[in-house]
């Protein structure tokens, strides 16, 4: 039977320069465009240093929540996002999909595949400036110990009422960030090799069965690691959102029961 053969688009030199024939460009300026959005508003609400708190309801950028009042006559604002601001942004940094997505979007190097890039002689790895990415595996108990706040949050948003427990949209809202924070965690790469990695048998290893099943279903998980990372950014952006607008009176938080 005759094969149909592929033509393949070949890579040119110099940046921008490319056979391909399709939108290649708009996935970097989409992601370039995001990011930048988000963090014009991360950095807009960490120097705001109000409105995160309202009723049982805690804005994730705050939280876990610190009293800064030790540095109220300190030359430069401190507020409690700041910081805290560390923890979750070296895991996103140093997140084996953002690299990707933002080595293309900002660095440009290269910002597609079989795309012209800057400097396509010079690539180091992740070396020297970048040596830093090698740190994900840790940033990612840091992560784990955010979700712990989160997931409180969430509970107090149930049942940390001064009138008892109540379900209300903010409590949806503060859960629905929790759990897609949650699934972005659980499904990183770096944690998919922590159950499961490093083993040669399972059947041999020390808690081989459980760490399979783990692996399993991390694996699984892994597989929308994409999805996952875009859903709980703009989970993280709308939740706070949501607290300032209910803090600000801009909405009313609805009461289901
Ligand atoms: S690889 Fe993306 S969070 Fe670990």
């Amino acid at each position: 039977m005759a094969t149909k053969s592929v033509h393949l688009p070949v890579l040119q030199s110099g940046l921008g320069k490319t056979l391909r024939r399709d939108n290649w460009w708009v996935g970097p300026l989409t992601t370039g465009t995001i990011l930048v959005a988000f963090i014009v508003y991360a950095t807009f609400r960490g120097f705001e240093n109000a409105n995160y708190e309202w009723g049982p309801y805690l804005s994730p950028m705050y939280s876990p929540l610190i009293d800064t009042s030790f540095a109220k006559n300190w030359p430069i604002p401190v507020s409690g996002a700041m910081l805290i601001l560390g923890g979750p942004a070296s895991f996103r940094l140093t997140c084996y999909y953002y690299r990707k997505a933002y080595y293309r979007a900002f660095a440009m190097d290269p910002p597609g595949c079989a795309v012209g890039e800057r400097n396509a002689h010079k690539y180091n790895g992740e070396t020297k400036l970048f040596i830093f990415q090698n740190l994900h595996r840790f940033t990612l108990y840091v992560a784990l110990a955010f979700l712990v706040f989160l997931w409180h949050d969430a509970i107090t948003g149930l049942i940390g009422w001064k009138d008892g427990v109540h379900l209300a949209t903010g409590t949806l809202v503060i859960t629905m960030n929790a759990t897609l924070l949650s699934l972005y965690t659980f499904s990183c790469h770096a944690l998919r090799h922590l159950v499961g990695g490093n083993v040669n048998s399972y059947s041999t290893a020390f808690m081989g069965g459980l760490r399979f099943k783990l692996w399993k279903i991390v694996s699984k998980l892994n597989e929308k690691h994409m999805l996952f990372a875009w859903m709980s950014l703009f989970g993280v952006g709308l939740t706070d959102f949501y607290v300032r607008c209910v803090c600000t009176h801009a909405i009313t938080d609805f009461r289901i029961f």
